[in-house]
């Protein structure tokens, strides 16, 4: 394992792709108290709240029945985990299957690097490490577009939205 800090100013991705079809890794938790993971691909990298300047910030959606809400919940920090296309098989897999029912995360072969008061993961080639700065959910009344609140959330399972400030990035 060997990632190198990296200035956001510098980051280079296209994050539809990232998002839509890298699929990255929500992870939040920490050694000692357990962590969970799941894949996502619905969420947004960019700039929030800063005064005077950029703040980089990845915002991030989780289901409230997820394993992994739990520990989004009451974590302070999340990690995002982008991993090398050949992890493909392993992204589907955790994302289909919860951590509440077996160590998935185990049964995938990722190796957790539990750092920073959160956890991330050693295969990752791109890593950020968010602190929260908001917490809530999606609203029934905030949608304009009904038909797709009737689409997306048959059950009313809104997602939660988490805004994280991205205080590091780490890449290979
Ligand atoms: C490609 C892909 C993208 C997903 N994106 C999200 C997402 O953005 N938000 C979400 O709540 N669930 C998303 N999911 C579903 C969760 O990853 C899935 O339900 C997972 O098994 C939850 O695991 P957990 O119960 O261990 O948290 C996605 C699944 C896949 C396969």
């Amino acid at each position: 394992m060997c990632f190198k800090t990296m200035d956001p100013k510098e980051l280079l991705l296209n994050p539809i792709t990232t998002l839509g079809e890298e699929w990255p890794l929500i992870t939040a938790g920490s050694k000692e108290g357990g962590f969970n993971t799941m894949t996502i691909s619905w969420g947004h990298i960019g700039s929030l709240w800063g005064t005077g300047g950029t703040r980089p910030t990845f915002i991030a959606y989780v289901r409230p029945h997820r394993h992994t809400h739990e520990f989004t919940q009451a974590s302070d920090m999340f990690t995002i985990s982008v991993l090398p296309s050949d992890f493909k098989d392993a992204l589907a897999y955790l994302g289909r299957v919860s951590g509440r029912d077996e160590d998935k995360v185990a049964k995938v072969g990722l190796t957790p690097v539990f750092e920073q008061g959160t956890t991330y993961f050693a295969e990752a080639k791109l890593v950020f490490i968010c602190r929260k700065l908001y917490q809530a959910p999606i609203v029934e009344e905030g949608f304009v577009d009904r038909e797709l609140m009737a689409k997306v959330y048959p059950e009313r399972d809104y997602h939660t939205m988490y805004v994280g400030e991205i205080v590091s990035i780490l890449a290979r």
